[in-house]
């Protein structure tokens, strides 16, 4: 995608060529176009490898998941605030050993990679070495990752709760740790204003205002009861979002998970601070949290990726995201253009990580993270794409009914990550 299908006509807004050719130098597009124009310009020696049927893409940038969360997927029986209790926290706790937060990174940054995620904002535990545990991972793997350890001071067990000082001291201690090593970044992240005192929340807004290149990234307005517990615990603010703004939370590196009860006033004031919203279908259909209006959040001109929400979302696909938006869209009489939804599965999620500078999409000069598809990767998919006309429906069928099986190879920075 080259822009956003709703500012400019769709078509104007992708680029997509029947028999392309995609060249990579030093881990970064240098040139992209018709293979009949192209490979006149490459030397003689040059490898070409050919992927004939398949179709190259940007690797996908998921806005918003938990890797802790790995082992609650799927999980029976409860809406957002019991299902903390019941299945979130306790699966959190096992984060305090190292050796178990470095096998479920593992797996998690395994998992992203064969579904064709190659950038994700993630959560991890209130554990300072949950997060290194996933730093390093990522590292070692090269992939463009942003986290951050939780922050949460009450309502909580013990054992998953920090302070105001403990917070900030790991905080800090993992930006200055990790800062500027490979392709990772940091993001300030108190779990919700829940769990959250006023005071932690005040000083999760001095440490992101003290690092201009972190992000701060948080939930907001997912389900109806939370909503009700925020006025409770918060009595002085106007909603919710007032909450995060009144302790400098508010801004262009500001990334809020849900949105499902945002207000038009406050989906409009997210927009004028330059905020970006996560949308999580498959999570908020699976906690029953609401319906995302899209076409509302993005009238009010708000940036929207689109985020997995492991373990609350069932998928680490950014293929069935993109399916599970559409049908949120049906529910909500908004019908979702399927280049829309690329876009939220790629560019539109760099930019709400402030990343798209590097990544999401594959314009000469970004990095190198791409997938090989496979449209037949299945006998229906086969028999569906093979009888599909334009790009657009043929994307549309794989959001419907693709998921990890179609993604065939997954590359970073021009190296081969991920084999089918
Ligand atoms: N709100 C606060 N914490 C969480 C979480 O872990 N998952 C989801 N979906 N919502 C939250
Ligand atoms: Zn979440």
């Amino acid at each position: 995608m080259l822009a956003d299908p709703r500012e400019a006509p769709v078509e104007a807004a992708y680029a997509y060529h029947e028999d392309g050719l995609l060249v990579v130098e030093d881990g970064h597009v240098a040139a992209l176009g018709p293979y009949t124009d192209i490979f006149p310009t490459l030397t003689a020696d040059t490898p070409v490898t050919a992927f004939p049927g398949k179709l190259i893409t940007p690797g996908f940038v998921d806005a918003h998941t938990h890797y802790p969360q790995t082992d609650v997927v799927a999980a029976w029986g409860s809406q957002l605030l019991d299902w903390l209790n019941a299945h979130t926290f306790p699966a959190e706790q096992a984060f305090a050993g190292r050796a178990h937060a470095d096998e479920v990174a593992a797996f998690f940054c395994e998992e992203l990679l064969r579904n064709g995620t190659t950038s994700a904002l993630v959560f991890g535990t209130v554990h300072k070495t949950s997060v290194e545990a996933l730093f390093e991972a990522a590292l070692a793997r090269n992939m463009r990752l942003v986290a951050g350890k939780v922050l949460m001071d009450r309502n909580a067990p013990a054992a998953l709760t920090d302070t105001v000082e403990s917070g900030r001291a790991d905080t800090e201690a993992l930006i200055r740790a990790w800062r500027g090593r490979g392709r990772l970044g940091y993001a300030v992240t108190p779990r919700f204003a829940v769990t959250s005192s006023d005071a932690q929340l005040a000083m999760a807004g001095e440490v992101a205002a003290a690092h201009p290149d972190v992000l701060i990234h948080t939930h907001m307005s997912e389900n109806l009861a939370e909503i009700a517990r925020i006025r409770d615990l918060f009595p002085n603010a106007r909603d919710y979002l007032d909450v995060y703004a009144r302790h400098g939370l508010v801004g262009p590196r500001s990334v809020f998970a849900h949105c499902v009860h945002s207000t038009e006033d406050a989906l409009r004031r997210m927009y004028a601070a330059g905020a970006s919203i996560a949308f999580c279908p498959s999570s908020n259909l699976l906690l029953g949290s609401g319906l995302f209006s899209l076409k509302r959040a993005c009238d009010c001109g708000v940036t929207v990726g689109l985020g997995a929400d492991i373990g609350a979302g069932a998928s680490f696909s950014l293929l069935d995201m993109m399916g599970e938006a559409y049908k949120v869209g049906q529910l909500c009489g908004e019908t979702l253009d399927p280049m829309h939804a690329f876009y939220l599965a790629t560019l539109a999620g760099a930019k709400a990580l402030r990343i798209d500078d590097k990544v999401g999409n594959l314009c000469p000069g970004k990095e190198a993270d791409f997938l090989v598809l496979d449209l037949a990767a299945t006998p229906l998919l086969a028999r569906r794409t093979a009888g599909a006309g334009a790009i657009a429906e043929k994307i549309f069928i794989l959001s419907i009914l693709g998921d990890d099986r179609v993604v065939e190879r997954t590359y970073l920075a021009g190296k081969l990550a991920h084999r089918r």
